[in-house]
């Protein structure tokens, strides 16, 4: 596994948008893995900044993102198509009919199959970027006694309803189930880049970077199985986790 330790979160961010645009101009059509929550957004707002700039064209770039909460309509405000919409794709150059956010409507079963074919169709992302959880999910492949390989609906668990409840008014609001890609599917990415920070998340750095254990109770360390990994985390997170280099 790569690590890369910066100064600062907004220094995360930054390396993280170099080797996403690495990627695209390595290959203007590239598929990439995209994530949504709190952590990427400074990733997103620099991809923007530097597609106006005219520094990097996502024309050809297709898109599947990781999840999608079950209930919600891609016009609800809440729902992670629309945050991608607002917060990525409505700002850079996209064919908005490149970009592929899972459904939590409807016929689930197939919505699933869906995600997979999505991922695997006409070649696999060449970068698949990620969050964590506090309690190492990713995705929402949730820590439990087992997990997932493929697409499938996902219970969440207290801990991820309240730390994803600062988004909703009321904590009421959070949805309790999600469609998730699976580990298999993620892992099937060229390439995978996780950032994190905040204290929050240093049991599960922990977990992910200072020791050689795959348990399903933190998801994360499944990358650890990957060739081609890359954690970038802040000086502060860091020293959290007790991670030195
Ligand atoms: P966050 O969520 O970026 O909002 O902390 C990350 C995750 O739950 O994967």
């Amino acid at each position: 596994m790569n690590v890369i330790v910066t100064k600062s979160y907004e220094d995360s961010c930054q390396r993280a948008a170099e080797l996403i645009e690495a990627a695209v101009l390595a290959n203007p059509q590239a598929k990439l893995g995209l994530a949504t929550g709190g952590t990427p957004l400074p990733i997103y707002r620099r991809l923007i900044e530097d597609c106006k700039a005219g520094k990097i064209s996502f024309a050809k770039v297709r898109t599947v993102n990781l999840d999608e909460y079950c209930g919600l309509n891609g016009s609800n405000t809440q729902s992670y198509r629309w945050f991608m919409d607002h917060n990525l794709f409505n700002e850079i150059d996209i064919d908005k009919t490149n970009t592929y956010v899972p459904s939590g409507l409807g016929d689930l079963a197939a919505n699933c199959r869906e995600v997979d074919k999505k991922v695997r169709e006409n070649g696999v992302p060449e970068l698949q970027l990620l969050g964590i959880g506090n309690n190492g999910h990713i995705g929402f492949n949730e820590a439990a006694d087992l997990l997932h390989t493929e697409t499938h609906i996902e219970q969440l668990t207290e801990s991820t309803i309240a730390a994803n409840a600062r988004f909703f008014d009321k904590p009421e609001a959070v949805p309790t189930q999600a469609i998730t890609m699976g580990l298999s599917s993620i892992l099937a990415a060229k390439s995978i880049v996780l950032v994190a920070t905040g204290a929050a998340k240093a049991a599960a750095i922990r977990g992910l970077l200072c020791n050689d254990e795959v348990t399903t109770q933190n998801p994360s360390t499944f990358l650890k199985l990957h060739p081609n990994a890359t954690v970038i985390i802040d000086a502060a997170l860091a020293t959290a986790a007790g991670y030195e280099n």
